[in-house]
C-alpha cells in the first residue's frame, strides 16, 4: 500500500484514517463496496481524501494484485482523452504514427481511477458508458471491438447532478457511475478528525526528518482545531509539513503553525466591518464566533466530556452547557477522538 501506514491503534482502513462518526461510517462501507465490481463515484471538496479512499477500495478488492491506473481527466487535453483511455490505431489522426494501447487495456484485471470525471468531454462520456455497460470499447480509428475487465472508480469535486441539469454531463453515465456513492464531508464538518490526522502527519514528517519525536503542543493543536481548512486534509498535511520544518525543538508551538491567512476565508468574512455595521452587531458576531471555536476546541481536547471541558474553561458545568446549547453543538461528535 503506497500511503503511509497508520500506527498501532489508530483507526484506519488501508491508510484512510478516521475518528469522526461520518468517516467511521464510510470506513465500514469500504470493504463491502470493495467486494463488488460496480462502479463507484466518490464526491467531496478538494483534498478531502477521494484518491486515498479509491486506493483503499482497490487494495481491499480481489483486484489488489492487479494494476491501479489513475487518470486525471482534467489534465489530459480534450482532443486526446479518448485515445488516452481507449487507445488508437496507426493513422487514426494526424499524429498517430503508430497504434497504441489505451489505459483501459493497461488497467486490465485491476482498477481505473478517473479523477475529475466532470472534465470528461461528452463524446468520451458516451464511450465510457458503453464500456461500463458491456466492458467493450473500440480504440480510436479501429473497427473491431475489444474487451477489458476493469473496475472503474470516478471522483469529482463538482456536483454532477447540477451538470446533468445543464446538459454538461450525461444522465445515463451519472446513474451508471453512482451505483455506489461515497460522499466525503469537508474537514470543517468533521473536526474530530483534525487531531488524529495532524498527529499522524507529524509522525510521518518527523520520521522523514530523522525521528526526533516531534509533538504538537496543546496550543498548536488548538490553533489547528479552530481553523476551517478550506483545502481540507491536503491543506492540513502541508501546514504540518511546514510546521515540522519550522519547529526549533521537539515541541511544535502555535507559532510554528503557519496557516495561510489568504485562505482563511472564514476569519476574513467574520472580521469586523466598522464601515458597514454597528458596533453592537459586529461585536456580537465576533464574540459568537469566538465562543463557538473556544467550546469546540475544548470539547475536542476533552473528547466530548462536558465536565472536563467546563473545568478547563474555569466555568461551572451548567453555564458551559448553556453555551454548548446556545451554539447547538453536538458533544457526541467529539466522543471518538483518540
Ligand atoms: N482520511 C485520511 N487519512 C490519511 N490521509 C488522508 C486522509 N484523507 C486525505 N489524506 C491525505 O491528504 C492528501 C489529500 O488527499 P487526496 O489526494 O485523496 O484528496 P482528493 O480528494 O483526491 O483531492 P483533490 O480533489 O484535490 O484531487 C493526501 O496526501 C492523502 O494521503
Ligand atoms: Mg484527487
Amino acid at each position: 500500500m503506497p500511503q503511509g501506514t497508520a500506527p498501532g491503534r489508530t483507526p484506519h482502513i488501508r491508510g484512510f484514517l478516521y475518528a469522526s462518526d461520518a468517516c467511521a461510517r464510510i470506513a465500514q462501507r469500504l470493504p463491502v463496496i470493495a467486494g463488488s465490481d460496480s462502479s463507484v463515484l466518490i464526491v467531496g471538496e478538494t483534498g478531502t481524501g477521494k484518491e486515498i479512499c479509491a486506493q483503499a477500495l482497490h487494495y481491499l478488492s480481489r483486484r489488489a494484485d492487479g494494476p491501479w491506473v489513475a487518470v486525471n481527466c482534467a489534465a489530459v487535453p480534450v482532443e486526446l482523452i479518448e485515445s488516452e483511455l481507449f487507445g488508437h490505431v496507426k493513422g487514426a489522426f494526424t499524429t498517430a504514427h503508430s497504434s497504441r494501447h489505451g489505459l483501459v487495456k493497461e488497467a486490465e484485471g485491476g482498477t481505473m481511477f478517473l479523477d475529475d470525471i466532470d472534465c470528461l468531454p461528452l463524446l468520451a462520456q458516451g464511450k465510457l458508458l458503453r464500456f461500463l455497460q458491456q466492458q467493450e470499447y473500440r480504440p480510436v480509428g479501429c473497427n473491431t471491438v475489444q474487451r477489458s475487465d476493469v473496475r472503474v472508480i470516478a471522483a469529482s469535486n463538482r456536483d454532477l447532478r447540477v451538470m446533468v441539469k445543464q446538459n454538461a454531463f450525461r444522465q445515463d453515465l451519472y446513474f451508471r457511475l453512482n451505483v455506489l456513492p461515497v460522499a466525503l464531508p469537508p474537514l470543517r464538518e468533521r473536526r474530530e478528525d483534525i487531531a488524529l490526522l495532524a498527529e499522524h502527519f507529524v509522525r510521518q514528517f518527523d520520521q522523514a526528518r530523522g525521528g526526533d519525536g516531534r509533538r504538537l503542543s496543546a496550543q498548536a493543536l488548538q490553533k489547528l482545531l479552530a481553523y476551517d481548512w478550506p483545502g481540507n486534509v491536503r491543506e492540513l498535511r502541508h501546514v504540518i509539513e511546514r510546521s515540522v520544518l519550522l519547529a526549533a525543538g521537539a515541541r511544535i508551538e502555535a507559532d510554528d503553525i503557519a496557516i495561510d491567512p489568504a485562505l482563511d476565508a472564514d476569519a476574513q468574512a467574520e472580521a469586523p466591518d466598522p464601515a458597514g455595521e454597528s458596533f453592537q452587531a459586529a461585536k456580537k458576531r465576533v464574540v459568537e464566533r469566538f465562543e463557538r471555536q473556544y467550546i469546540e476546541t475544548l470539547l475536542a481536547l476533552h473528547h466530548g466530556n462536558l465536565t472536563h471541558a467546563a473545568h478547563a474553561a474555569k466555568k461551572n458545568r451548567r453555564a458551559f452547557f448553556e453555551l454548548v446549547r446556545k451554539h447547538q453543538i453536538d458533544t457526541r461528535r467529539f466522543n471518538d477522538s483518540p
